[in-house]
């Protein structure tokens, strides 16, 4: 267990939260190595029947100490800018271990990715490719390429994070991706090495994912027929996580749906998970500055330290987190509380409707937070972004430390 209560305490790990809140202040993220580390190690085992490599897809939970522990486990990285091309690096994980996607990649960040070495470029568009094409004949390199196809498939997820059907942004139809690949084949700097797709985010069920590799197989073996071999099949992220009482997307029975469908096929599988390693070993902590009990119907508010600029996710997506209490058995009695941050606008809230003790000063954590929480965080309000810190065992390091007022000004200048 990451995370339990031990003497009244909520611990991850073996540390208490309220140490590091003490220590550290509030709001603050806290990860857990141990989490992380099972989590890949769990990934591997389900696809252990398939040469498989796992790409970290860096955008979940950019930062350099968490990418380190994803190298540490094998990882290679799914970027989708050159920022985070630039952690990769600054972690000292290897170029050669990156896969970039994203559908509008400039000359600065294709030239970057050439210069560096990377593994592949995800081709999301025929202008991508022959810009790809340029920047590499312009620098006499070999650009190796897979096209992201968009397999028109319903991941059933949010709107917002469903990448797969055709009214999406993302990828290229079959048809479009055929006639890139004839292209790709034909042009000396460029060398179609794999094929992917990212259907959507937070998936629970393996159907959409596994009918998305079958319509990339059809793809795959037209290409063998024309004498197109590819080395890799990447099926993207998306692997759902519990938040709530959703199910999680079973891992298991993905890594053996993706065996059988691939038949003897000797392509290697790649895997771009993000949310799925990192969401549910991270919190963030938090504390009750204000009480503000509600006149007969009207909701009870407790005010805390933490708002949608720390965590957007309530605010952006309607998502659920859990609250715990750090205290298990706080004095204030159970109430029905809006769990809001200081911002101003009625958006900025982290819980609604939560039923727990919660009384002036208390601290709590903001459970499954360590995907899109600190990435997705921002400066609204003028609001320094939280530390970052690691638990390992009894153990916690400050992996990044609070954002100051003098952090936020030092790019401003007065113009008069
Ligand atoms: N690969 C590509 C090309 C992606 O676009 C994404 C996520 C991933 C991999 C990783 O997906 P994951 O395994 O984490 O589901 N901000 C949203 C999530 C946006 C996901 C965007 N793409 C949220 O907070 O739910």
């Amino acid at each position: 267990m990451i995370l339990s209560y031990q003497d009244n305490q909520l611990h991850m790990e073996e540390v208490a939260l309220a140490t590091i809140a003490e220590a550290l202040g509030t709001p603050s993220y806290v990860y857990s190595k141990r989490y992380l580390d099972e989590a890949v190690e769990q990934l591997k085992s389900a696809f252990a029947g398939t040469p498989t490599k796992i790409h970290y897809s860096v955008k979940a939970n950019s930062n350099l100490s968490i990418l380190r522990v994803m190298a540490a486990h094998g990882c290679g990285f799914d970027i989708v800018s050159g920022g985070e091309l630039s952690r990769v690096v600054a972690a000292g994980c290897e170029p050669g271990e990156v896969i970039f996607s994203g559908v509008g990649k400039t000359v600065e960040e294709i030239d970057y990715a050439l210069k560096l070495g990377i593994h592949c470029f995800n081709v999301e568009s025929e202008q991508e490719l022959n810009r790809i094409s340029e920047r590499a004949r312009n620098l006499q390199k070999v650009a190796a390429v897979s096209m992201r196809v968009n397999p028109n498939v319903d991941a059933q997820t949010h709107p917002y994070i469903s990448t797969g059907l055709r009214e999406n942004k993302f990828g290229v139809s079959a048809a479009v991706a055929m006639q890139l690949y004839q292209r790709a084949n034909e042009d000396p700097h460029l060398n179609p090495t794999g094929i992917d797709c990212h259907i959507g985010s937070q998936i629970s069920q393996t159907e959409p994912l596994l009918e998305a590799l079958t319509g990339l197989l059809t793809l795959v073996d037209d290409l063998e027929r024309q004498s197109i071999k590819l080395e890799h099949i990447d099926l993207g992220g998306g692997m759902g996580i519990q938040y709530k009482d959703e199910d999680p997307l079973d891992i298991e029975s993905y890594g053996g749906g993706v065996a059988q469908i691939l038949g003897g096929r000797e392509q290697t599988i790649f895997l771009e998970p993000g949310r799925s390693l990192t969401a549910n070993g991270g919190v963030l902590l938090t504390r009750a500055e204000y009480i503000k009990p509600g006149a007969e119907d009207a909701p009870n508010f407790a005010v805390v330290d933490a708002a949608m600029n720390d965590l957007i996710r309530p605010a952006l997506y309607q998502a659920w987190h859990d609250v715990l209490p750090l205290k298990s058995a706080e004095s204030a009695c159970a109430k029905t509380w809006q769990i809001v941050g200081p911002v101003c606008e009625s958006g900025d809230f982290l819980a609604k409707d939560r039923e727990l003790p919660i009384a002036q000063g208390d601290l709590l954590a903001v459970t499954s937070a360590g995907a899109y929480g600190m990435v997705q965080a921002s400066n609204y309000n003028s609001r320094g972004r939280p530390c970052e810190v690691l638990v390992d065992g009894d153990t916690f390091s400050v992996i990044r430390r609070r954002e100051t007022i003098s952090d936020q000004l030092r790019l401003e200048r007065e113009q008069l």
